[in-house]
């Protein structure tokens, strides 16, 4: 029975299709896009020369689920991946009064389609995950948050649900008119309040808040790089804006030790013991590696694709100034920035009125995103061993290596090296 994990691989993959192409059919009602995703028969914004709505929509109008007026919205991403302050750029996005904004939708596409493949590189995994997740983002930057329902367990009953993943993270899904329990003064609702005080989720009521907003952002973690959403990218229905979050790979590895306990046992025994454990994990590393440099090599080479689309920010430069690299976000965005977004800011950073105090670390009080509190926590031989596996793209987004444990704990020497990443039109 040489060959037998063989075939526990292929029944693997085999009920990974069945699974997925169950969900297809079950819900294949929404699947009726335009014949061919092209300006020519869409005629949506992202199409310069249709810059008329009216002219050339005309393939669209069969279809309600794509018939909402997108020329006036933006479909923002914030691509991301774990521990690498997503939530706290979801926060920047969440609090403007005109976006709706959802934290991790694809967090139910893994867990339906690949429970316990969750950080699969297999290739047919991924293609399955891919083509799940463009799919349903497509339908949620449309509103189309029925068709969410078909990946959340169990199964929502008369469209309401209570197992929406982070409900409480998403402003518009714990005001009114989704939630009652809050009046309109309670500005800031902790998500764990939310989570206990608002009734089960009318799934009609958050699809018509959404269509409410002007914009719509979505947090995305489980996508690993850019060239993965270029369908999304390219499609002339949306009007896609991908902010793509980095952060120093050795601050996610920190992170991830801190707060993922189980997964990265391992390397809590490395730091523990001083020794590397011969079964380490290190696709745990090497993956975050090869997905960054993937993504930004293809962002820094400008493709046609993402012009004027893509802006890439560094979680550091975010957290030493944040008031001021939001203002460069919502510009890329072509959004005013309202006040509550500087709000929010101010009540969750220090140092952020401190806009030329460069080298003042005015980190968000939240200890997550402490930006280089890393150092304190690695050793010199992790650190070290990350610098190595990650040469190439701490290089290239001008993160320095340590040559020392001196280095390393001399906290008035900074890693991040001054940088501009602008976005290109
Ligand atoms: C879409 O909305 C924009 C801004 O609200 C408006 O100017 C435009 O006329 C609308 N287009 C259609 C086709 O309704
Ligand atoms: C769904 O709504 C119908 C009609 O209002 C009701 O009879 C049924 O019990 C509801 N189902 C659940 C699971 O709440
Ligand atoms: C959800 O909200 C819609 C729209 O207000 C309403 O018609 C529907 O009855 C609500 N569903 C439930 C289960 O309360
Ligand atoms: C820390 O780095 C600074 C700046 O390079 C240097 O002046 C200082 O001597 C270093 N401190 C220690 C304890 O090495």
């Amino acid at each position: 029975m040489q060959c037998s994990w063989k075939a526990v691989i292929l029944l693997a993959l085999a009920s990974i299709a069945i699974q997925y192409t169950a969900i297809r059919t079950l819900t294949s009602k929404p699947f009726q896009l335009c014949p061919v995703p092209s300006p020519q028969n869409c005629g949506l914004p992202g199409s310069p020369e249709t810059e008329s709505p009216i002219e050339g929509r005309a393939g669209c109008d069969d279809y309600p689920y794509f018939s909402f007026n997108t020329s006036r919205k933006t479909h923002i991403m914030v691509l991301a991946t774990t521990r690498s302050g997503s939530s706290f750029v979801g926060q920047l996005l969440n609090q403007h009064a005109d976006i709706f904004y959802l934290f991790e939708p694809l967090y139910h596409v893994q867990t339906t389609l690949i429970p316990r493949l969750s950080h699969s590189r297999n290739a047919a995994d991924r293609r399955v995950m891919l083509g799940a997740s463009r799919d349903l983002l497509r339908s949620l930057y449309g509103c189309d948050l029925y068709f969410l329902e078909s990946y959340i367990k169990p199964v929502p009953a008369n469209h309401t649900t209570d197992k929406l993943f982070r409900r409480g993270a998403s402003r518009a899904l714990c005001s009114q008119p989704v939630c009652d329990a809050f009046g309109p003064s309670d500005a800031n609702v902790e998500e764990g309040d939310c989570v206990k005080r608002c009734a089960a989720l009318n799934m009609t009521l958050a699809a018509d808040a959404c269509r409410e907003k002007r914009h719509v952002a979505i947090k995305v973690v489980r996508v690993p790089e850019i060239g993965d959403l270029r369908a999304l990218v390219e499609d002339p229905r949306l009007n896609i804006k991908v902010i793509q979050l980095v952060r120093d790979p050795r601050g996610i590895l920190s992170s991830r030790i801190e707060t993922f306990r189980d997964t990265y046992r391992l390397w809590r025994i490395w730091r523990a013991t001083g020794r590397r454990p011969y079964n380490l994990d290190l696709s745990q590393l090497t993956m975050v590696c090869e997905d960054f440099l993937s993504s930004v090599s293809t962002g820094l080479s400008h493709p046609h694709w993402l012009k004027g689309k893509y802006m890439l920010v560094r979680y550091e430069d975010l957290s030493r100034n944040p008031l001021l690299k939001t203002m460069e976000i919502y510009d890329f965005l072509g959004l005013p920035m309202d006040k509550s977004v500087e709000e929010w800011i101010q009540a969750n950073t220090r140092g952020s009125t401190e806009l030329s105090a460069k080298h003042k670390y005015g980190t968000v009080r939240d200890s997550a995103a402490n930006a280089e509190s890393w150092r304190l926590k690695l050793s010199y031989d992790m650190v070290e061993y990350t610098q190595a596996t990650c040469q190439k793209v701490l290089h290239q987004l001008g993160y320095k290596a340590v040559k020392s444990a001196e280095e390393l704990k001399n906290m008035s020497l900074s890693l991040v090296q001054d940088k501009t990443f602008v976005p290109f039109s």
